[in-house]
């Protein structure tokens, strides 16, 4: 088997790309040249996982142009890299995953989405710093307070990996959080440091601006259940990733 991954270059996709070949698939990691020839860049993969770079300013146009390629040239089994949440009309660039969605569902391919949530592994930088700093303090521009189903990278590649291998995914969507819900200020206090909120920086990019003020009143809820049931394990744990990923 062979999967073409689109964002293959990037932090999720060179995840993904990780566990696909630990599941012993072959890959064909793609960044943006492959835009140049999409059916020649898709040609001969069993599959294309899509993975949009962040903040893409027109995703439904990246996710339809994949979707066209890939059936041109006889790709039949696609999965999808959205987000918890899609539909947020708050949220313009979860919204464009909302659309992509959509695209998917009705590109007549054998079809597989996932909805990961915040992944864990944003926080390490920050959390670095904080340990090394004498005020030692996590800093965030949003409430540390509100509930999120923050998720293992790893964990969301390695379910993936069993989505493209296994039997039964096809027409499937799936939520995936981590094993229990957590504030950014559980995650400080699992690294040994306090969080707090402070005021976004000036220039921020105002679709991140608009996910802040959405996290602010109600963070990003997800759900367990579904990464569990595709692991077939528990999903990797905040104390878990901390004591692999920080040391
Ligand atoms: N971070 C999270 O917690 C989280 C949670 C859920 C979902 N997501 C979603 O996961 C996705 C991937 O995030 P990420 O941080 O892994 O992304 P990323 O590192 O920014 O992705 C970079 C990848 O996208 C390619 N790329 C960049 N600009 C492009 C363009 N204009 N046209 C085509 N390809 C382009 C890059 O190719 P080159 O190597 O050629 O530059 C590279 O392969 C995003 O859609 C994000 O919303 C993230």
């Amino acid at each position: 088997m062979k999967v073409a991954i689109l964002g293959g270059s990037g932090k999720t996709g060179r995840a993904v790309g990780a566990a696909l070949a630990q599941a012993g698939v072959a890959t064909r990691p793609l960044g943006r040249a492959a835009f140049d020839d999409l059916p020649a860049a898709l040609a001969g993969a069993d599959a294309v996982h899509v993975i949009a770079p962040n903040l893409h300013p027109d995703e439904p146009a990246y996710v339809a142009a994949v979707l066209t390629a890939a059936t041109e040239v006889g790709v039949g089994r696609v999965s999808y890299h959205s987000v918890a949440s899609p539909y947020v009309p708050a949220m313009p660039h979860h919204l464009g995953k909302a659309v992509s969605e959509d695209l998917v569902r009705r590109s007549g391919l054998a079809w597989t989405i996932l909805q990961p949530c915040a992944y864990l592994q944003n926080l390490l930088p920050a959390l670095r710093s904080a340990r090394s700093s004498a005020a030692g303090g996590l800093e965030v521009p949003y409430a540390v307070d509100t509930p999120f189903g923050m998720v293992d990278l790893h964990d969301v590649a390695a379910a993936t990996a069993a989505v493209l291998t296994g039997e039964g995914h096809v027409g499937a969507t799936y939520e995936l959080g981590g094993p229990a819900l957590v504030s950014v200020a559980d995650v400080a206090a699992a690294a040994g440091v306090t969080a707090r909120r402070v005021p976004a920086d000036g220039d921020v990019h105002p679709w991140l601006r608009a996910m802040f003020d959405y996290y602010d009143d109600h963070g990003l809820p997800t759900g367990g259940v579904p990464l569990r049931a595709l692991l077939g394990r528990l999903p990797t744990s905040v104390a878990e990733v901390l004591a692999r990923d920080l040391g």
